[in-house]
């Protein structure tokens, strides 16, 4: 099941919750909220404040991003404040599996992310205990940028390995993802994407819309809330 998770990061933070109410209308399921420490990656962006603001407006998955070091620090934080599913990097701790299990304790959906020099075989110890594997396709921290094509073989790698162990775990992929390269994603076996220009920059319904009918026509089938 095909989902989309537009990035707030591209959003007008003027006009949050409307521009956030734009997805949820368009039949957007999750909104990915980038969180951004300035020490695992060098920008700032928000943390648990803005997320419990939003959090009041809107029933769609709060998919929380950390790119933030020393995860373990902050788990219950932004379980507190509204995610629904939280995903770390695993190059930001020294104890994967704490964090991993610290996020379960919360009763939320596990996230493992990678950065894109990172090999995907680093995570496949990992497999059987998380929910969703996030494969970055651009260097994280920055919106904007344009997608690594070497990410490709990493997806296509991650996919085959969890149907080889009989898992359906979620394969997000971030960063310079647009509509005309959607499809090189989700062939070689992504399920979730994120999009955060390509949705927040221009009409973000017409955005929107377009992802999802792009994602009914496909064989898998996408995910979506009700309007
Ligand atoms: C980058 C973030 C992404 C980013 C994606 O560190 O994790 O979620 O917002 O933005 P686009 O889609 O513009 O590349
Ligand atoms: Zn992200």
């Amino acid at each position: 099941m095909i989902k989309l998770s537009p990035s707030i990061l591209a959003a007008d933070f003027n006009c949050l919750g409307q521009e956030i109410a734009a997805t949820r209308e368009a039949g957007a399921p999750w909104v990915h909220i980038d969180v951004m420490d300035g020490m695992f990656v060098p920008s700032i962006s928000f943390g648990m404040p803005v997320i419990r603001s939003i959090r009041g407006s809107t029933d769609q998955f709060f998919d929380v991003h950390l790119m933030v070091k020393d995860p373990e620090r902050y788990i219950k934080n932004f379980a507190d404040c509204g995610a629904d599913g939280i995903t770390f990097h695993m190059e930001a701790t020294p104890d994967v599996g704490a964090v991993i299990a610290a996020i379960r304790e919360q009763g939320k959906r596990v996230g493992l992310a990678l950065k894109p020099s990172t090999p995907i075989q680093e995570v496949f110890p990992y497999l059987e205990r998380i929910d969703m594997l996030l494969i970055m396709t651009v260097e994280p921290g920055f919106g904007g940028q344009r997608y690594i094509e070497t990410s490709t073989r990493k997806i296509r790698e991650a996919r085959a390995m969890l149907n080889g162990l009989n898992l359906d775990t979620d394969i997000e992929v971030d960063g310079g993802i647009v509509r005309g390269n959607v499809d090189v994603a989700l062939n070689a076996g992504a399920n979730v994407i994120v999009a955060g220009s390509a949705i927040y920059h221009g009409d973000i319904e017409e955005n929107t819309e377009f992802f999802m009918n792009h994602f009914r026509q496909r064989p898998e089938g996408c995910e979506e809330l009700g309007k």
